[in-house]
């Protein structure tokens, strides 16, 4: 066997996979045979997790995630203190980690499905003292949990933005979460704890956690006049812009163009300046790496998008494993059926006997 040390595992193919491609060269992804640009315009966060999860190879009629809401309610009383946590995500993870593997992995993922927006609503609410609301059954997932977490029946614009929003970031290739669900499944263990795993791998910035901080920035900025030294003076403290660049596209994240295009009929007062400050900083990062195109990422308009829709922003990350939660189960499924144990190797270098 040839041993090549590969420290990001860049271009290193570790799975056949149905469920999506990502073109980083062209800036194209298909999601289970559509186009994500066709696939957030149909809408349908529900019809998405259907066809992402058969993609993996999971045999379901269709998919009710409205009474998974309702059953993963019953258990918000039996969470200890795992929605006292500070962050959102360190709340998802550990909430999440009280669901009982069922030995099937399509009843679980299900069940997980539904249970993130509840809890990451009720997470929410007990944060801002106010009492978590049950979620509504018949109600769209996106719907429900607008509903859930700001406690007004939501506007159709905001539950239309929002729908796209999970449609569109319902999977993306091999990122590093799917990966490490994927590793996870491969040794045989159940799906939730892929799932647990998964959501400590995007709650990091270099992954999913960008999205507050981008707004962070669109708020220190203020307006289009001083982004660009804004930006070259967070590039002089060595710091990298956020919802900028990404390991694999080498052009726009496409979903920054259909993120951009759902906000619009939200007339977000943020879009301009988001706009102005992604052309600034794509200047400034081209005349700096001229050899390293670094473009806008799923992040930046992710950033307007939730806060136009009416979510905090301390609940970005977990909204966006709200909706991921489908594309890990899906890998979880299909590696079942077609993996083995990820175990890669690695080269001692430490001190010789
Ligand atoms: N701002 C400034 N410089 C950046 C940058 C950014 N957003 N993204 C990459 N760079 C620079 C790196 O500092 C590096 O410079 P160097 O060669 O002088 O060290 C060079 O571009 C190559 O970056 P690299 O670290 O190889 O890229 P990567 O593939 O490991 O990183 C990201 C991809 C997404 C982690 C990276 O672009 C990033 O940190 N972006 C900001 C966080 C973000 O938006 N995350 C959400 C991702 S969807």
């Amino acid at each position: 066997m040839r041993n090549v040390t590969s420290n990001g595992l860049e271009g290193v193919v570790v799975a056949d996979t149905g469920i999506s491609e990502v073109d980083g060269e062209r800036g194209r992804l298909v999601i289970a045979g559509a186009d994500v640009e066709q696939l957030a315009a149909s809408g349908g966060y529900e019809r998405a997790v259907h066809r992402v999860l058969a993609a993996g190879g999971a045999r379901l009629a269709s998919v009710g995630l409205g009474p998974a809401r309702i059953a993963a309610w019953e258990l918000v009383p039996r969470l200890g203190d795992a929605l006292d946590l500070p962050d959102a995500m360190d709340a998802l993870r550990t909430s999440l980690g009280h669901l009982r593997p069922s030995g099937d992995d399509v009843t679980d993922a299900i069940a997980a499905l539904g249970a993130a927006p509840v809890f990451v609503a009720a997470w929410h609410r007990k944060r801002a003292g106010l009492h978590p609301i049950a979620p509504d059954g018949e109600l769209s997932h996106a719907a429900d949990y607008l509903r859930m977490t700001t406690g007004a029946a939501p506007a159709a614009a905001a539950v239309t933005a929002l729908d796209a929003y999970l449609v569109t970031v319902i999977d993306h290739g091999m990122s590093a979460s799917t990966f490490t669900a994927r590793v996870i499944a491969s040794t045989a263990s159940d799906l939730i704890s892929a799932l647990v795993g998964a959501v400590g791998a995007l709650k990091g910035p270099l992954h999913g956690g960008a999205p507050g901080p981008v707004l962070d920035m669109l708020d220190a900025i203020g307006e289009p006049a001083r982004a660009e030294a804004w930006l070259l003076a967070e590039l002089a403290a060595g710091r990298r812009i956020m919802g900028m660049g990404h390991r694999v596209y080498r052009v726009r994240d496409p979903r920054a163009a259909v993120l951009e295009t759902a906000v619009r009929p939200l007339a977000s007062p943020r879009l301009e300046l988001a706009r102005a400050v992604e052309a600034a900083a794509s200047k400034i990062l081209r005349e700096r790496k001229p050899e390293r195109p670094l473009a806008a990422n799923v992040e930046f308009y992710t950033a307007v998008l939730l806060d136009a829709v009416g979510l905090p922003r301390e609940q970005f990350s977990a909204t966006f494993a709200v909706s991921r939660l489908a594309g890990w189960s899906a890998h979880v499924i299909e590696q079942r059926r077609t993996g083995r144990l990820i175990r890669p190797a690695s080269r001692y270098v430490g001190a010789a006997p």
